[in-house]
C-alpha cells in the first residue's frame, strides 16, 4: 500500500505541474522578457556602435530561447495575467507560422552575427524585428 502511494504521489507531482496555468504564464512572460532583453541589447549595440564583441552572444542566446518558445503555449495558461490573445490557442496553424518565422529569423541573425558582415546584420536584424511584431500584432494584447 504504502509503495502505491509513493507511486501515485510521483505520477501526479509532474501532472500538478503541467496543469498550473499560473505557473506557465509567469514562466512565458519570463522567457518573452529575456528575448526582448536580448533584442534591446542588439538594438543598443547596433545604434551606438559600442560593444560590438558582445553581438554574437546576444544573438545566440536570443536563437537558444526561440528554441524552447513554442513550447511555453500549453492550452490553459491564459490566466487573468496573460497578455496572450485568444487567437494562440483559436488559431493554432497561424500562430506555429508566425512561431516558425521567428525561430528561422533567430538563427539567421545568430549566424549573421557570428559572420561579423554588416551587409548581413541589417537584414537580418530587421527580419527578426519584423517576426516579433508579426506575432505581437495578431496574438498579444496591446
Ligand atoms: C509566435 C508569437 C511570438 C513571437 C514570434 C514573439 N512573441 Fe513576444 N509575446 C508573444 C505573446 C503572445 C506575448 C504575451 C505573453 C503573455 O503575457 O501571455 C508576448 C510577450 C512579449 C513581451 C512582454 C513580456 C512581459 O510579460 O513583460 C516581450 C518583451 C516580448 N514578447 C518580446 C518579444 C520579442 C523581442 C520578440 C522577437 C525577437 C518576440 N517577443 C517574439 C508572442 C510572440
Amino acid at each position: 500500500m504504502k509503495e502505491r502511494i509513493v507511486l501515485l504521489v510521483a505520477l501526479l507531482a509532474p501532472m500538478g505541474a503541467l496543469a498550473d496555468g499560473k505557473v506557465e504564464t509567469e514562466y512565458r512572460q519570463a522567457v518573452m522578457k529575456s528575448i526582448g532583453g536580448h533584442m534591446v541589447s542588439m538594438g543598443t549595440i547596433l545604434k551606438n556602435r559600442v560593444h560590438f564583441e558582445d553581438l554574437a552572444l546576444h544573438a545566440r542566446g536570443l536563437a537558444a530561447l526561440a528554441e524552447v518558445a513554442p513550447n511555453v503555449f500549453p492550452e490553459g495558461s491564459n490566466t487573468e495575467k496573460s497578455k496572450s490573445l485568444e487567437s494562440v490557442w483559436k488559431d493554432p496553424e497561424g500562430f506555429a507560422a508566425a512561431m516558425d518565422k521567428f525561430v528561422v529569423a533567430a538563427r539567421d541573425m545568430a549566424e549573421a552575427a557570428d559572420s561579423s558582415d554588416m551587409t548581413r546584420i541589417g537584414p537580418a536584424i530587421q527580419a527578426l524585428g519584423g517576426s516579433c511584431k508579426g506575432c505581437h500584432d495578431d496574438y498579444k494584447a496591446e
